[in-house]
């Protein structure tokens, strides 16, 4: 079975492919039954608006069958296994997607059963398929990744990490990931990107905002507590207001065709201020669209195996 648990796991080949999978589908309104007879679980431990909704119509899009599971569905909370959970689940399920709360462990014990294909929805430090979306969404704007620079501005979150891997698939594009002192992106993520793009991978990170003394072809940042979750520093906010997107900011970046790009779900006025996200740079819902295109391109290449 194919699974998608890491942009880690797969090669330049098979991204490029995901990516430009999505910007078909895209502009497909009635794409072909690919998945018809097929049957997809989406298993959410943790909330979302996007993830969930998008996995689901892009199943239910293809011609397959879909049934959710909230995080108290699944007898995993009375102690089944997760491979024995995996195992049985493979009977009824051709593919399960999963926004679970660890880094990865809960993921690939569902897939150790190999009876099922298992999609990572978010995990702790990775959100492969928001980075599918997002690479969509810059092709379908630009047409093309090559000679283009991403700039991200914010925590060095799962968004974050997932961006870093996906570049150091693409030749050509680069990635500049800006965070405060101490909220970088997991110290496992720089030396993967390495493993993957070689010496001349695309990615680069630093705290020092000023630092970025040129136009980029997008600005993008994203929410400073993932999921809500509360900083263990009180202060965390000291540390991050100096790296919101402003219109000073983001006109400062700008050449005439720059964009500006958010995950979602915003929290105006923190990272970035209504003017940026309601303006005419911003591609923050365009993206949002590209989540359902990149699930339906994911389901497709774990159904294709
Ligand atoms: N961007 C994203 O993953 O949104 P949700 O948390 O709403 O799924």
């Amino acid at each position: 079975m194919r699974s998608l648990l890491s942009l880690a796991d797969i090669d330049d080949r098979t991204l490029a492919a995901l990516v430009d999978r999505a910007v078909v589908l895209g502009r497909t309104p009635q794409p072909e039954q690919t998945l018809a007879g097929k049957s997809v679980g989406i298993y959410f431990r943790r909330s979302s608006t996007r993830t969930r909704t998008a996995f689901w119509s892009a199943a239910v899009r293809l011609g397959a069958h879909a049934i959710s599971y909230g995080p108290d569905d699944l007898q995993l909370v009375t102690g089944e296994s997760l491979e024995d959970t995996g195992r049985v689940l493979g009977n009824y399920l051709d593919i399960l997607v999963a926004r679970t709360n660890d880094d990865m462990a809960e993921l690939r014990g569902l897939a150790r059963s190999g009876e099922l294909s298992i999609v990572n929805a978010l995990t702790a430090y990775e959100h492969p398929t928001q980075a599918l979306a997002d690479l969509a969404m810059l092709t379908e704007e630009f047409g093309s990744l090559d000679g283009r620079e991403l700039l991200y501005v914010g925590e060095g979150n799962s968004t974050a990490a997932a961006l870093a891997l996906a570049t150091a698939h693409v030749p050509g594009f680069r990635l500049t990931v800006v965070t405060p002192p101490g909220y970088g992106m997991p110290d496992e993520v720089l030396p993967l990107v390495e493993e993957i793009g070689g010496s001349t991978h695309g990615v680069t990170q630093t705290h020092d905002l000023a630092s970025v003394d040129r136009t980029v072809d997008a600005v993008y940042t994203a929410r400073w507590q993932t999921m809500g979750v509360q900083h263990a520093d009180q202060e965390w906010m000291k540390a991050f207001l100096p790296y919101q997107v402003t219109t000073g900011l983001l006109d400062r970046l700008s050449k005439d065709d720059t964009i500006f790009m958010h995950d979602l779900p915003a929290m105006r006025g923190e990272e970035v201020v209504d003017e940026v996200l309601d303006g005419p740079r911003s591609r923050a819902w365009r993206q949002a669209y590209h989540k359902m295109t990149a699930a339906m391109a994911v389901l497709e290449w774990c159904a294709a195996a």
